[in-house]
């Protein structure tokens, strides 16, 4: 989905989905007011589905391989504060999702998500991405984990999709991936 290939290395892979999701809330801009509030729904799930698949597989494997490959302290708040982000992208997320769209605040709601999402994406890409790519870290290796990782994510999707939305749990996750807590962040 999304035309994720296995050629694309880590930065491509992750790069595409910064794309693709930004090309989702430029819909939403576009259909934001004449649309009805079930087309506003489906979209903004879409948008919180990508979001959320991205930001796992970024904390399951791309942060985690960032921090080994970057010796350098500045890297490493790089990274500390990507992963505060995403708590907070979370919570932003979290909070659509159980909104109405009929919510006169859920316009609002989701402009301070693509803004924050904006905000966080300038800093993979001009701070985080370019230090990682001067690393000796093997970006098409991890690009191969990430896509494998993002395909299970979608497959899971499709299927809860099919019945409930239903979720899995942390401890699910963890389990999939082998990763502890700590090494989700
Ligand atoms: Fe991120
Ligand atoms: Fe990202």
């Amino acid at each position: 989905m999304f035309g994720m290939t296995d050629d694309d290395d880590a930065i491509e892979l992750l790069k595409r989905d910064h794309d693709e999701v930004e090309t989702m809330f430029r819909q939403y801009e576009e259909i934001r007011d004449g649309a009805t509030e079930a087309q506003k729904k489906d979209l903004v799930a879409q948008i919180c589905d990508a979001l959320t698949a991205h930001a796992k597989i970024e904390e399951q494997i791309f942060y985690p391989a960032a921090r080994r490959a970057l010796a350098q302290p500045q890297a490493k708040g790089l990274l500390d504060e990507a992963a505060v982000e995403h708590q907070t992208l979370k919570d932003i997320i979290g909070r659509l999702e159980a909104a109405s769209p009929g919510d006169p605040l859920f316009d609002a709601g989701v402009k301070v998500l693509s803004e924050y999402v904006k905000h966080h994406v300038r800093e993979e890409e001009n701070e985080l991405f370019p230090k990682v790519k001067s690393s000796d870290l093997d970006l098409d290796a991890v690009g191969r984990q990430l896509a494998e990782r993002k395909r299970q994510l979608e497959g899971r999707r499709r299927t809860s999709r099919s019945g409930s939305r239903g979720r899995r749990s942390r401890s699910e996750d963890r389990a999939a991936t082998g990763a502890s807590p700590r090494a989700a962040h």
